[in-house]
């Protein structure tokens, strides 16, 4: 099994480090446009092989796309992170061009490979990944649910006292300020945490995971990347190891949930084709209502993207 990392930055290099550590994949691959970047990060994590105890071969490579050819997954996390007072939305013109230029070189040397994006802004450089490899819906899709529902299960933990490991949760929506968290979905060892919590604490805690992405930007002047990276290599394991795992992830919607044509935050199981299914739960009507305001917004940047494939 071979899977590509496009992007040799925070997010890359820790999503291939991951990846090398659990050794699942034969052959890793790191890719950057920078010269040496991957090479170097891709040296440095092999040589943790005998530390950390792993088979996996890591290469790096500057743009050359030969190197990747044949992929079964490829990741994509090139593009430019947040800085302090930016949206993810800020970041569409750049990202944009750098999703597309590269989704066209991963297609011509790997057709049938399965992408997950990261780059921001999430939903809609997925978007632009699947009408730029034309390949069908189950096999494009974005990280952003993992990293949300872990954040939050983090917070949880930590107000709770007790171990992340027993809370199971899903935040569904787009990766943004409309995330949707869902506390009729969330227990902790099967116990409601609507027992276990104050509504004003539950509530502020949604509030900080909301805003989880912009509290790191806001201490370290660049997004996040352990948390990001670690569930991307996560959904790289799904995949290559068949797990049947459901998780939420950003998949191409035509009808679930009353939406289409949109890419948007919702359960999946994630197996060798990709996503095997998308999860259908019974929302309430609050809950339909927040799910739809988020895809509304995540609709309007769709249409930026749109509006930009019409000028290009
Ligand atoms: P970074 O700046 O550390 O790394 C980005 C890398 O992409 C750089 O090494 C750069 O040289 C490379 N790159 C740029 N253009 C390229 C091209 N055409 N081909 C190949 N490589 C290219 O940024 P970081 O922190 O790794 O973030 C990467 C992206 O992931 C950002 O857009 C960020 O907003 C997003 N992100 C998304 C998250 C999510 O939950 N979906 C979470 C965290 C970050
Ligand atoms: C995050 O949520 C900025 O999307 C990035 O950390």
């Amino acid at each position: 099994m071979k899977v590509t990392v496009i992007g040799a930055g925070n997010v890359g290099a820790t999503c291939a480090d991951v990846i090398a550590r659990k050794d699942f994949v034969h052959e890793l691959v790191l890719l950057d446009i920078k010269q040496g970047i991957a090479e170097g990060k891709a040296l440095d994590i092999w040589q943790t092989s005998p530390i950390n105890i792993f088979n996996t071969r890591v290469k790096g490579v500057t743009n050359d796309y030969q190197a990747t050819s044949n992929s079964d997954v490829v990741v994509i996390t090139s593009g430019l992170p947040r800085k302090p007072g930016m949206s993810r939305d800020d970041l569409i013109a750049t990202n944009a061009g750098i999703v597309k230029s590269v989704t066209e070189r991963v297609i011509q040397h790997s057709p049938d490979t399965i992408i997950i994006v990261v780059s921001n802004p999430l939903d809609v450089m997925t978007y632009c990944a699947y009408l730029t490899s034309k390949l069908p819906p189950n096999k494009v899709f974005g990280m952003a649910g993992i990293l949300d529902t872990a954040r939050y299960k983090a917070f949880l933990a930590e107000a709770l006292d007790c171990s992340p490991k027993d809370i199971q949760a899903v935040i569904m929506g787009g990766h943004g300020d409309t995330m949707v968290p869902l506390p009729r979905y969330t227990t902790v060892s099967g116990i409601p945490v609507t027992d276990l919590l104050a509504k004003e604490k539950l509530d502020s805690i949604i509030d900080r995971t909301k805003k989880g992405g912009g509290e790191l930007v806001n201490l370290m002047g660049t997004s996040a990347w352990y948390a990001p990276g670690a569930a991307a290599a996560q959904m790289v394991e799904a995949v290559i190891k068949d797990e049947m795992r459901i998780y939420p992830c950003c998949a191409w919607l035509q009808g679930e949930y009353g939406l289409n044509e949109i890419y948007l935050g919702v359960p999946v199981k994630l197996g060798r084709n990709g996503i095997e299914q998308i999860i259908t739960l019974q929302l309430n009507a609050d809950e339909m209502t927040l799910l739809n305001a988020s895809a509304t917004a995540v609709k309007e940047v769709m249409a930026v993207l749109d509006g930009m494939q019409k000028v290009a």
